[in-house]
């Protein structure tokens, strides 16, 4: 049981779709927190077209932690089942007024979230941009594994390039450095893993396929694609099958292989110490 937390250093590479998507077809329970603080849940206003109003989560969480209530048995109130799916979704802030008030959640929340551990559960969370006022820096440091997500032309890598360096230099200090990576939307285009990998000193752990028409099922609840008449024939849908869901597959595979293979590592190294 892991904590994965998705950010970006510039533009709109995809960090909330990614995460839904990899959320969606996670292989146990996942909590999906919505971090980001713009504000605006874009799972709220995209996937979901706004038929579902709500908590305040965010904001419900901040104030029991100041009344002293545990964040542990509160977080289940504000959670949302999202249908069809092990994800339980924890809605952000509606406006990016309220980051003032997240600023005191992180540190308790990621507490919690880690505790989560015990019952199953893995934790999915939307970061959002870097550098933001309120962003949530206490679960980035804590994260399992922290994922830098970029396109990979010029501009994305310029901006990614800068950010990189100084979370490696952070995650380095901490002793954290095998638990930073990158994630690319459109690799190849034009730019290889390989060259993204040299250029930003970061192991590039997952390719997402850049296909703006299949993410939009998911970041604008557009219905997804027709079944082809050989796909209904087999009983499949086109969509589970779209390279976009297996692009998603396989990043879950990977960066789950990644953290269990660290944590197997520091199990041996304590074990082999005492
Ligand atoms: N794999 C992908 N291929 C093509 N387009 C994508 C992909 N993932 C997301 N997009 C599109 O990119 C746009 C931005 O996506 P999204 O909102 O997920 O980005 P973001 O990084 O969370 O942005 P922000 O920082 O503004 O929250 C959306 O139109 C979405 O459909
Ligand atoms: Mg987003």
């Amino acid at each position: 049981m892991a904590m994965y937390v998705l950010f970006s250093a510039a533009g709109s590479p995809g960090v909330t779709t990614s995460v839904l998507g990899l959320a969606l077809g996670w292989h146990r329970p996942v909590v999906l927190v919505e971090a980001d603080p713009t504000g605006g849940s874009a799972i709220a206003a995209g996937y979901l077209k706004g038929s579902i109003v709500p908590l305040e989560a965010m904001i419900e969480l901040a104030l029991a932690h100041q009344e002293g209530q545990p964040l542990l048995e509160v977080l289940p109130a504000v959670s949302v089942d999202l249908p069809g799916s092990r994800v339980s979704w924890v809605p952000g802030t509606r406006s990016h007024e309220q980051a003032r008030t997240l600023l005191g959640l992180w540190e308790p929340l990621t507490s919690v979230l880690r505790s989560l551990d015990q019952t199953g559960q893995d934790v999915l969370v939307d970061a959002g941009r870097l550098g933001l006022y309120g962003s949530p820096e206490p679960l980035i440091e804590a994260a399992d594994l922290a994922l830098l997500l970029t396109r990979t032309d010029l501009v994305s890598l310029a901006a990614a390039r800068s950010w990189a360096e100084s979370l490696r230099e952070r995650f380095t200090r901490a002793g954290a450095a095998p638990n930073l990576g990158v994630l690319l939307v459109g690799e190849g285009e034009p730019f290889t893993a390989r060259e993204v990998c040299r250029v930003l000193g970061l192991p590039v752990l997952g390719t997402i396929v850049s296909d703006s028409t299949a993410a939009a099922v998911l970041s604008a609840g557009q219905a997804p694609p027709r079944a082809g008449l050989g796909h209904r024939l087999a009983g499949r849908s086109d969509w589970q099958d779209s390279p976009l869901l297996r692009s998603y597959r396989a990043t879950r595979s990977a960066i789950t292989a990644r953290v269990r293979a660290h944590l197997d590592e520091l199990e041996a190294s304590s074990r082999s110490g005492s």
